[in-house]
């Protein structure tokens, strides 16, 4: 018999986890298994203090006040605290060659416009146009006719269109198609780094701990087609600031691409571009979406 005063912490900790042995799904009883031991033993090995996490509980209830449809939060903490990343590097391991992914971000809206090879993503001018164009293909090199890019950035006021009202709302966003030879083009605006929005619990915390809340230029984009893994990515501007300290921890190497500087009397000039632009070239490569002897989820047969 258990006498007052007996019961540790590593006392609660176990009951917490034998409390989900009885759970039917094998998974489910993991996941919540080790996030109770993990969760326990960090407030164990920092000595979280009642007030330290009475604050964190009010910074949690402050994420979900201030998360709505154009504002997400959370996936801002788990984009800096690198989680994101993460968890897209555990699911993509980047075999074959394909493109790499790397985070959604918060901005990104389903539903964009589906425009035309060639047309612009700016409703309204945005900054330096910038062609953006390249070929899907498979690893094999075969290119693939009929793929979807969706791709949004922001402006060089540095805002997405959904944080910004007064924005159309399908502006520097749409989505595009590949020609039968698996070739795309689009116009955009050149990027600008832009701060991930840092006037809530997220922005404190970098504040409070002194990261900087920058992201280097980008350029998101989401690649689909039918048969291969759907691939979100970025293509970065290789001249950018930030590239070594991206507050989300989203580059890669390979994504980084030239924006090549062109004048307004290039021969090469897109319609409707009147003044200096710049073309980036930018080839996608997808693997089939299951390949035999591969396992389906990869990292979760342990
Ligand atoms: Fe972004």
């Amino acid at each position: 018999m258990r006498t007052a005063g007996s019961t540790t912490p590593a006392d609660i900790s176990r009951a917490v986890v034998v409390s989900f042995d009885r759970c039917e799904s094998e998974r489910l009883r993991r996941v919540m298994q080790s996030l109770v031991s993990h969760l326990h033993a960090f407030a164990t090995e920092v000595e979280l203090t009642q007030d330290e996490w009475e604050a964190g509980i009010r910074t949690l209830t402050e994420t979900g006040h201030i998360t709505d449809d154009r504002r997400q939060e959370f996936i801002l903490w788990s984009d800096a605290l690198g989680l994101s990343m993460l968890v897209d590097a555990l699911e993509n391991t980047g075999s074959q060659g394909a493109t790499e992914s790397t985070v959604l971000g918060p901005f990104y809206v389903p539903g964009a416009d589906v425009r035309e090879v060639g047309a612009s993503i700016a409703e309204e001018p945005a900054g330096e146009p910038a062609w953006v164009h390249g070929y899907v293909r498979d690893v094999s090199g075969r290119p693939i006719a009929g793929a979807e890019l969706d791709v949004w950035q922001n402006g060089d006021d540095r805002l997405y269109a959904v944080q910004n009202p007064d924005a159309p709302e399908h502006h520097l966003r749409g989505r595009f198609r590949t020609r039968d030879d698996g070739s795309y083009a689009f116009l955009a605006v050149r990027p600008v780094p832009y701060t991930i929005p840092d006037d809530g619990p997220v922005g404190r915390m970098l504040a409070a701990t002194g990261r900087h809340p920058w992201r280097p230029a980008h350029i998101h984009m989401i690649v689909r087609a039918p048969g291969y893994r759907t691939v979100a990515t970025h293509i970065f501007d290789a001249e950018s600031e930030y590239l070594d300290s991206d507050a989300v921890f989203a580059v890669k190497p390979s994504l980084l691409r030239d924006f090549v500087r062109r004048s307004a009397d290039d021969p090469e000039r897109p319609a409707g571009v009147g003044g200096p632009w710049c073309s980036v070239e930018n080839d996608l490569v997808l693997e089939e979406s299951s390949r035999p002897g591969e396992p389906t989820d990869p990292g979760r047969t342990a």
